[in-house]
């Protein structure tokens, strides 16, 4: 699987979303740019909308959005539609090594799907391939504001297209 890597680009484009909806209604249209063996981290702080996000991606390949859940306890919890998502919630281990020793590893670029991370921070800030993120700001009750990053693997080409964004523009 190609790992991707190259410079990160930081997208001037940041979108508000004005609910829960909302965010899950973009996330269902920008998970249709998916491919196996994508890398997504997802940041933001406790209760910004990230396994919300994933619940909009996992729609975008026929999952049931009711099957994706919080895995802060499990770790890892695998759903399957037309790609696996591999979603990864790191929150409760505290560094690489715990992450190797947990047996992770083998669930990144997937041959026959995603892995979605939620609180990456432990393997992001050493990470040397590409990636995808999304970070979710909380701005109040209802609203958020993501902002998006990508490094590598076409990320850019996939992700960037237009129409994505369209509903946001047109706020
Ligand atoms: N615009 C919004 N986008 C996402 N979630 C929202 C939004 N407005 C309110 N919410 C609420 O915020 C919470 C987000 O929870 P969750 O997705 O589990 O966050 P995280 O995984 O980041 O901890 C949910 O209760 C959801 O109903
Ligand atoms: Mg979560």
């Amino acid at each position: 699987m190609e790992k991707g890597g190259g410079k990160i680009k930081e997208l001037a484009i940041t979108m508000n979303l004005m609910s829960e909806n909302d965010l899950i209604e973009f996330a269902k249209k920008f998970g249709t740019g998916l491919r196996r063996g994508d890398l997504i981290f997802l940041e933001g702080e406790l209760g910004s909308g990230k396994t919300t996000f994933v619940k909009g991606l996992a729609l975008s390949i026929d999952i049931d959005m009711n099957m994706v859940s919080s895995p802060t306890f499990t770790i890892l919890n695998i759903y399957s539609g037309k790609l696996k998502i591999y979603h990864m919630d790191l929150y409760r281990l505290n560094n690489i090594d715990e992450f190797i020793e947990a047996g992770l590893e083998e669930f990144l670029y997937p041959k026959d799907g995603v892995t979605i991370i939620e609180w990456p921070g432990i393997i992001e800030s050493t990470w040397k391939d590409g990636f995808l993120k999304v970070k979710i700001e909380f701005i109040d009750n209802m609203m958020r504001k993501l902002m998006i990053t990508f490094k590598g693997k076409n990320y850019e080409k996939r992700f960037l297209r237009g129409d994505f964004y369209e509903n946001i523009k047109n706020r």
